[in-house]
C-alpha cells in the first residue's frame, strides 16, 4: 500500500549545515547513507543517483523555476508579470520539445568544435599579462572574463559589451539564490534592460545576416514555422545567461580542486589528452550547478510513494555525483582512471539536459589544457572564499592563486 510522502519519517536537511564551502558533498552523503529521500523547507530532497535520472526522465516532474516567485512569496506584479513568459527551462511536453528541436542544430559537438581555436585564445589572451608575475585572483583575472567573448562569438554579438553581460548574468541569476527576495527589483531592472539590448540586436541583424547562431535563430524554421519574437529574446538571453554564469564557476570550481591535488595537475600539463577527462571529474567531484528542482504535474507514485500534485522535488547534484553505488572511490579526485557508468549529473539529465552542453565541455577542455601548462606548481596563495550555499551557481568567489612564473 503507497504511503503518502509526508507520512513518512525522514531525514531533515537543515540548510544551515550546508556550509559556504565544499563541505556541502560530506553532508549529503551522511543524509544519503541514512535515506534516498530527505526532506527541506521546501519539499523534498533526492539522495541517490538512480532516483534522480528517474525523476529528471520522467515528463511527469516538471521544472520548478516557474514556481520560484511562490516558492519565495513574491508579489511584486513586474516580477509576476515575467514569470509568465515563455522560458525554455519552464517549458514543459510540446512547447519544449518545438523549442529543442529548434535551437539544438546549433548546439551540437561539431559547432563547439569550430570555437576551440577562439576559446584557446581567448584564455592565452587572458594569461598572457599573468604568468611574469607568477599570482592572481583566478575568479577576476580569469573567470569572470573567459566565457563571454566566447558567448559574443557564438551568438554574434559585440564582444566590447561583455562587461554588461557579465553583470546583467549575475543580477538576473539571483533568481537562483535563496536571497532573492531582497533582489526583486534589480532582477526586473536588469531583465528589462537585457531584454531592450536583445530585442534591438535581433532587429539590426533581421536585416543583415550572418554567419553566426543569431541568424540562425532568427532563420530557424520548422515546417515553416519560426520562433517568435519572444522566443527569440528568451532564446538569446537563455544563452548570454545560462552560458555565462556556470562555465566561469565551473571553472573556478576546477581549479580550486586542482590547487589541492598537485599531482593530478602535473599529470594534465604532461598529458593535455586528460583534458577532457579532467574536465568530466572537475564537474563530478565539484560542480558549480549543485542542483535543481522539479514539481509533481499530477499526483505520482515512486517507490512505493506518494508524491501529491504541487510537491516539490529536488535532486542533489552534489549527492548523485558522490553516490558509491555508481561511482567507485567518489570523494577521491582522479582525472586518469576512467569512471564507467553513469554520467555526472553536473549538466543535468533527461528532458532539460544542458543545451550548451558540448559547448560547455569545449570551454572548459580548452581551458583546463592551456592552464595546466601555463601555470606550473599551482597552488593557492591565500584562503578561497566561497559563494553562500543558497547561490544557485555556485563557486569560488575568489580564488587567490600562485604558480611558477614564465
Ligand atoms: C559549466 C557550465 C554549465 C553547467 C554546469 C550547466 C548546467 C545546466 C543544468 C544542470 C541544466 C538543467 C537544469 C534542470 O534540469 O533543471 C542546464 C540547462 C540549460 N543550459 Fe546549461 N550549463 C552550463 C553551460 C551552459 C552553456 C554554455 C549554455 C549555452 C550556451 C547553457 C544553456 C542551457 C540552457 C538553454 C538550458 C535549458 C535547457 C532546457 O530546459 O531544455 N548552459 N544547464
Amino acid at each position: 500500500m503507497p504511503t503518502l510522502v509526508n507520512e513518512l519519517e525522514l531525514p531533515e536537511l537543515d540548510a544551515q549545515r550546508i556550509g559556504a564551502g565544499p563541505d556541502a558533498r560530506d553532508v549529503l552523503a551522511d543524509l544519503a547513507e541514512q535515506s534516498w529521500l530527505v526532506r527541506n523547507p521546501f519539499g523534498y530532497v533526492l539522495t541517490r543517483h538512480e532516483d534522480s535520472v528517474a525523476a529528471l526522465r520522467d515528463h511527469r516532474w516538471h521544472q520548478a523555476s516557474r514556481l520560484l516567485a511562490q516558492m519565495n512569496n513574491i508579489t511584486d506584479e513586474r516580477f509576476l508579470r515575467r514569470q509568465q513568459r515563455p522560458s525554455i527551462l519552464s517549458a514543459e511536453g510540446e512547447e519544449h520539445q518545438r523549442l529543442r528541436r529548434l535551437v539544438s542544430p546549433a548546439f551540437t559537438p561539431r559547432s563547439a568544435d569550430r570555437l576551440r581555436p577562439f576559446m584557446r585564445q581567448v584564455i592565452n589572451g587572458l594569461l598572457d599579462p599573468l604568468v611574469a608575475d607568477g599570482r592572481c585572483e583566478f575568479v577576476a583575472d580569469v573567470c569572470e572574463p573567459y566565457p563571454i567573448p566566447i558567448i559574443c562569438e557564438l551568438l554574434g554579438a559585440p564582444k566590447e559589451d561583455w562587461k554588461q553581460f557579465s553583470e546583467w548574468a549575475t543580477t538576473i541569476f539571483q533568481i537562483f539564490s535563496d536571497q532573492l527576495p531582497h533582489h526583486v527589483a534589480e532582477v526586473c531592472d536588469a531583465s528589462e534592460a537585457l531584454d531592450a539590448y536583445v530585442s534591438e540586436l535581433i532587429e539590426t541583424r533581421r536585416g543583415d545576416p550572418r554567419d553566426d547562431l543569431l541568424s540562425d535563430l532568427i532563420a530557424a524554421e520548422e515546417e515553416g514555422e519560426r520562433l517568435s519574437n519572444a522566443e527569440l529574446v528568451m532564446l538569446v538571453e537563455a544563452v548570454i545567461l545560462a552560458g555565462t554564469d556556470t562555465t566561469r564557476n565551473q571553472l573556478a570550481c576546477a581549479l580550486a580542486v586542482f590547487a589541492d591535488n598537485p599531482d593530478q595537475w602535473v599529470m594534465l600539463a604532461e598529458q593535455p589528452d586528460l583534458a577532457a577527462r579532467a574536465t568530466e571529474e572537475s564537474f563530478r567531484y565539484l560542480g558549480a550547478v549543485r542542483g535543481t528542482g522539479r514539481f509533481a504535474s499530477e499526483d505520482i507514485s515512486y517507490r512505493d510513494v506518494v508524491f501529491p500534485a504541487g510537491t516539490l522535488l529536488f535532486p542533489s547534484f552534489i549527492a548523485a555525483n558522490h553516490d558509491g553505488a555508481v561511482f567507485d572511490n567518489p570523494m577521491l579526485f582522479d582525472i586518469e582512471t576512467e569512471r564507467s557508468g553513469a554520467s555526472h549529473l553536473t549538466l543535468g539529465f533527461g528532458l532539460h539536459y544542458c543545451l550548451g552542453a558540448n559547448l560547455a565541455r569545449a570551454e572548459l577542455q580548452e581551458a583546463l589544457a592551456v592552464l595546466a601548462k601555463r601555470m606550473p606548481n599551482l597552488r593557492l596563495d591565500g584562503e578561497i572564499s566561497w559563494k553562500p550555499a543558497g547561490v544557485g551557481i555556485w563557486g569560488p568567489a575568489s580564488l587567490p592563486l600562485a604558480f611558477d612564473p614564465s
